[in-house]
């Protein structure tokens, strides 16, 4: 007996077993019982799905701590001081043919030194003249751009930016290196600090020889330093001091690095503030180039669109909130700049990464492509790219 017989005398057996009219029915029975199991795990992942949907946006969002200042005892609007008065004479016009940017934001550790670093790097690689200003007395700045051009040292002298002086007066103490062609240097020291202060106390103390808010525009934006400079970027330090405001009154932009996080996300509104309570009077000409997410988590290199995790969205949507309020409308927030967090960027933190890592090469290569493609776009001259 071969397979063929085995297989239908099971088959009679089996049908002898019902009658053909229940075999029907138990069929029946089993597509349906099939069906209410098929329709009720839809169902389910649907509900599922319509409750993450609505639960994103109803969920009342946590309130994050804040810390108010005590209005009584800010110290407001001091670098208005005469702002209009007919004698503030030393102002001088702001009439700068080539960009100058402040990297600022009045939180620490957010990335301003290595962004400005790098960025300049771009810039200089690309072909621009770079004149790096460090006016954070941490220095980190001066460091990096030294070391990188094999100095084990560097004097100290971007104090003299803070003078009543010419650019001329200036321009033979600009830090050049053999290494680093296309890039100028004005080095910080802690002593900056002090040198700010006193003469901070001088002009508050209703002693001033000259406007010292405007020194550094006197300075850059004279004929001389825009033949001599395609690009000056200027590393501030997280704090308005001296230094911090000359920049701004100096600067035709400002970038704002910051990490998508809360403690960030109110620095940046602290920042946003403190424009708004002197923008109009001191600079109303610097425009903001862009926020830089910093130290980001992700960076998937074949994906167009980032993607940021849900938290760092959050912050993003915060902190485009807070920028609205003092910049308007405008695509500020540079989400393709982003600069993810990586372990080469780090472990050449005293130097300019970009110049000697492939990665951060990388990295800073489509954030600094970035920006300069927005001055392009502004009719700034790049005709120094190669
Ligand atoms: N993308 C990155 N990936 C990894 N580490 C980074 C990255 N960016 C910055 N860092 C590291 O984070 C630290 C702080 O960076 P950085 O000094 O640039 O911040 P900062 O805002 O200038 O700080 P400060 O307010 O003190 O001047 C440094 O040790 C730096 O090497
Ligand atoms: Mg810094």
């Amino acid at each position: 007996m071969d397979f063929s017989d085995w297989g239908r005398k099971l088959l009679e057996w089996y049908s002898g077993l019902l009658s053909s009219e229940l075999w029907v029915q138990l069929s029946f029975l089993l597509a349906g019982v099939y069906g209410i199991v098929v329709f009720i795990g839809r169902m389910t992942s649907a509900i599922i799905g319509i409750h993450a949907f609505f639960d994103k946006f109803f969920r009342p969002k946590p309130h994050p701590t804040q810390i108010r200042p005590d209005p009584a005892r800010v110290l407001r609007a001091v670098w208005l001081r005469d702002v209009n008065a007919a004698d503030s004479r030393k102002r001088e016009p702001f009439t700068s043919k080539i960009p100058i940017i402040s990297f600022l934001n009045m939180k620490g550790g957010v990335g301003k030194t290595t962004l400005s670093a790098n960025v300049g790097a771009r810039f200089a690689d690309l072909g621009a003249r770079v004149l790096y200003i460090d006016f954070d007395y941490q220095g980190t700045l001066s460091l990096m751009v030294a070391s990188t051009a094999n100095q084990d040292r560097v004097e100290n002298n971007s104090y003299k930016l803070l003078q009543d002086q010419s650019y001329d007066a200036i321009r033979n103490s600009v830090h050049k290196f053999r290494e680093l062609p296309n890039i100028g240097l004005f080095a910080a020291h802690y002593m900056l600090f002090r040198d700010e202060m006193e003469l901070f106390a001088n002009w508050a103390a209703d002693n001033p020889e000259f406007d010292i808010r405007f020194a550094l525009r006197k300075i850059l934006h004279s004929e001389q330093c825009a033949k001599d400079w395609d690009v000056v970027i200027i590393d501030c330090g997280p704090r308005f001091t001296t230094s911090t405001i000359n920049a701004l009154c100096a600067s035709t932009h400002i970038v704002i690095p910051t990490i998508l996080d809360e403690p960030s996300a109110q620095a940046v509104g602290y920042l946003s503030k403190e424009f708004r309570d002197h923008k109009a009077e001191l600079f109303p000409d610097l425009k903001l180039l862009g926020v830089i997410p910093t130290m980001v988590a992700q960076d998937p290199p074949k994906r167009r669109r980032p993607r940021f995790n849900d938290l760092e969205e959050e912050q993003l949507d915060a902190i485009e909130d807070k920028i609205f309020e003092t910049w308007g409308d405008g695509d500020y927030m540079l989400r393709e700049g982003r600069v993810p967090r990586r372990v080469p960027i780090s472990r050449n933190a005293d130097k300019i990464a970009y110049l000697v890592n492939d990665e951060a090469r990388r990295v800073f290569g489509r954030t600094g492509d970035i920006l300069l493609e927005r001055l392009k776009n502004e009719g700034f001259s790049t005709s120094w790219t190669n």
